[in-house]
């Protein structure tokens, strides 16, 4: 539940320029400190990795190689356009000639619905059952780190909450969002073939103020009931 999080913005701290120009505009934002929790993507990736006897480890999207060079792994891929990894290609890209089985998969390249709903269908057809995948930036706090396009000088996660709504409603899978480092989607494959649930045309225009609903289907838990869960199962 996220509902506990919510605060209104007091009216005298809107900025009335910003109501005016963005109809995406809300003054209900979630009232989550990111610094103050112990554990971040790393943290639980990790955890994960350490499960299994020579994990096969993938990164979509690694940029300066934070967290890509700390994931203790031997065998893995990182793919990014731009820089960082050992790829330097797009996801469609690297999906559509790669032949190779994953058993943890980290998706954080583009931000956006349709794109990010494409790289957890490739990779689930290439992880193994019992393989996991985790999301970066689930969780938007207020209406500009939502705005597509990225707004300046913010924090941005995007609108890939969406994915996050229909891997709660997909069968054969695991799927719990963990409040810490901006929303991490953790997803345990149960079932050898999953089919993603397709709820596209009900959420394509969706945003932020929609989220604050939708959310409600995400079963959405603590940083260290994250840790303890990967651990134990
Ligand atoms: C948020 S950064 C990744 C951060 C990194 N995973 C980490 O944890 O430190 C997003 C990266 O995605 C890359 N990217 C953008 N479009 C992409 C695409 N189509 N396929 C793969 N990566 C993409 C960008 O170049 C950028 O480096």
């Amino acid at each position: 539940m996220l509902k506990k999080y919510y605060k209104k913005v007091p009216k005298q701290e809107i900025h009335k320029e910003l109501k005016e120009k963005y109809k995406n505009f809300c003054d209900t934002i979630i009232h989550i400190d990111w610094d103050k929790i112990l554990f971040n993507r790393v943290s639980f990736i990790t955890a994960a990795t350490q499960k299994f006897d020579k994990c096969r480890y993938l990164e979509i999207g690694c940029d300066n190689n934070i967290c890509f060079k700390s994931i203790p792994v031997v065998d893995k891929v990182g793919v990014d356009p731009e820089r960082g990894g050992n790829i330097k290609d797009t996801s469609d890209n690297f999906f559509k000639n790669n032949k190779n089985k994953f058993d943890v998969i980290f998706i954080d390249g583009l931000h956006i619905y349709e794109q990010c709903r494409k790289d957890v269908m490739n990779s689930l057809n290439v992880l193994d059952k019992n393989g996991y995948i985790f999301l970066h930036d689930m969780t938007p706090r207020n209406w500009a780190e939502e705005n597509v396009p990225r707004l300046k000088n913010t924090l941005w996660t995007g609108d890939i909450w969406k994915v996050a709504i229909e891997l709660s409603k997909t069968k054969g899978i695991d799927f719990f969002v963990i409040n810490a480092d901006m929303g991490v989607g953790m997803l345990k494959k149960k079932e050898e073939n999953v089919v993603y649930h397709d709820d596209f045309e009900n959420l394509k225009n969706s945003k932020f103020k929609d989220f604050l609903t939708l959310n409600e289907c995400v079963n959405y838990i603590e940083a260290g009931e994250g840790i303890n869960l990967i651990l134990s199962k």
